[in-house]
């Protein structure tokens, strides 16, 4: 399937809310697009800092910002968006093949990833135009 930008959705979690403070958990449940096999996070990222130009060949994702805010810039080969995340009860959905980056980083902010698969190098695509390659090789064989 030919994933574009209309393919990435934001994501609402729950979240329990209480006098002193918000909980929200994270379990496969229906509506949830796939397995978590992995969660990451990136803190102490200097305020500014663009992180995260690149695609995966397979791996699905979803982006939140649990401190602070920062922007996700999509790229489908054909369009661009750009979503600013700010609240740590929803996250953005980022299918395969999607070129993303990650831009404008609020001092203390701390980007939470829960990925469908664990580390593999391989499932990247790192360079912009080989991206665009393999799109086109992937709208092909469709
Ligand atoms: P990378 O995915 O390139 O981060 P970004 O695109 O946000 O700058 O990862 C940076 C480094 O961390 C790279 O050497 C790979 C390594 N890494 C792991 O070892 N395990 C992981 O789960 C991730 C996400 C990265």
């Amino acid at each position: 399937m030919i994933t574009r930008i209309d393919d990435c959705k934001i994501i609402y979690l729950n979240r329990i809310a209480r006098p002193e403070g918000n909980l929200t958990p994270v379990e496969r449940a229906n509506g949830f697009p796939f397995d978590i096999a992995r969660i990451y996070y990136l803190y102490d990222v200097p305020g500014g800092t663009d992180r995260g130009g690149h695609a995966h060949r397979v791996l699905e994702q979803v982006i939140i910002s649990v401190m602070g805010s920062f922007d996700v810039i999509i790229d489908d080969g054909w369009q661009r968006k750009v979503h600013n995340l700010n609240r740590a009860h929803y996250g953005l959905y980022v299918p395969k093949l999607i070129w993303r980056e990650l831009t404008n980083f609020s001092s203390g902010s701390v980007c939470l990833v829960l990925a469908s698969l664990r580390y593999d190098e391989n499932d990247y695509l790192r360079n912009y135009e080989e991206f665009l390659r393999y799109k086109e090789n992937d709208r092909t064989i469709s």
